[in-house]
């Protein structure tokens, strides 16, 4: 022990400077606790308060999809223009380099594959998804769907894990064949998820009445970018998103199955950040295409 005669008298008290009281930067979280927004500090950027997720989970229901039949020539390569990776915890041992030091949406429920109907989905372990350093456990929800009560359970027992050890909690709004997605039905999935605990939610975008869905969900929301669209429609998409109160994108498809992938995610980013009109953004996704005479 050093000898308090010899310390020296502290002194910087900062009397009559007041302590900082700053808001969390992410709607709905400023009651959280420091670890949740440890890691959706790393998950958005505080900067623009958005995030561009790069979603390639879709092998752990439909098998190697187009674009990910190998993930370490077609994904890692885009991993440093992305800001969360969204993956199965096999495909994250197996395929993503551990120093890429991403911040990962793992992918913390499944059951069912594209073969089947949706059923008796299960979780994963929380202790493995400590031990993968994951920044948010992805959990499916299928409101209005027949598992729905199962699967809203699983993101109660996930969000309860979840704040236990400081974990974020995203509610995935699944949209079975026979549920529309229009603004009343993702409205309704996207408030029950935040109801029930979700610290974000990811859902889908509809041409009708999005900015309903953001309003009334009170924390942030991340759209799915959905099935493959030529790449000028899939930045409007986002774009509108962006526009209508969406916090971020979760995008697989229209990024990984673009003609030039790398290009596309950087115009995603110019959208999501920076605010780039789709037509600029489309401008960048030309100028960044390899081959292009500017590259
Ligand atoms: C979600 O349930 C899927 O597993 C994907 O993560 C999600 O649909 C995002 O990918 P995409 O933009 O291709 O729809």
């Amino acid at each position: 022990m050093p000898d308090s005669d010899e310390n020296k008298d502290a002194a910087s008290y900062g009397i009559g400077v007041p302590a900082p009281r700053k808001a969390f930067f992410l709607k709905g979280l400023d009651h959280m606790d420091w670890g949740i927004k440890d890691r959706m500090s790393r998950i958005f950027d505080s900067r623009s308060g958005h995030t561009v997720m790069l979603a390639f989970d879709h092998g752990y229901i439909m098998g190697p999809t187009s674009g990910l039949e190998r993930i370490d020539l077609s994904i890692v390569p885009l991993v440093p223009y992305a800001d969360c990776l969204m993956c199965s915890r096999g495909v994250l041992r197996s395929c993503i380099p551990p120093d890429v030091n991403k911040p990962i949406s793992l992918r913390f429920s499944a059951g069912t594959t594209v073969l089947n109907e949706l059923n008796d989905e299960c979780l994963l372990d929380i202790e493995d998804a400590i031990r993968l350093n994951a920044s948010a456990l992805a959990i499916m929800v299928s409101i209005g769907g027949q598992y729905e009560a199962k699967t809203v359970a699983n993101l109660v027992r996930t969000a309860d894990w979840g704040a236990r050890y400081g974990l974020p909690t995203l509610g995935v709004t699944a949209v079975g064949k026979e549920l529309t997605r229009d603004a009343r039905y993702l409205g309704l999935a996207s408030r029950v998820c935040a109801e029930n605990g979700a610290t974000f939610v990811k859902t889908y975008y509809c041409d009708s009445g999005f900015e309903t869905v953001t309003a009334a969900c009170p924390v942030p929301i991340v759209i799915a970018g959905g099935k493959k669209l030529p790449e000028r429609d899939a930045l409007e998409l986002a774009y509108r998103a962006i526009d209508q109160g969406a916090a971020g994108v979760d995008m697989g498809r229209n990024v990984f199955q673009a003609a030039d992938p790398i290009a596309m995610l950087k115009a995603v980013r110019g959208v999501v950040h920076d605010r780039l009109t789709p037509d600029q953004a489309y401008d960048l996704y030309r100028d960044q295409q390899s081959g292009s005479p500017s590259e």
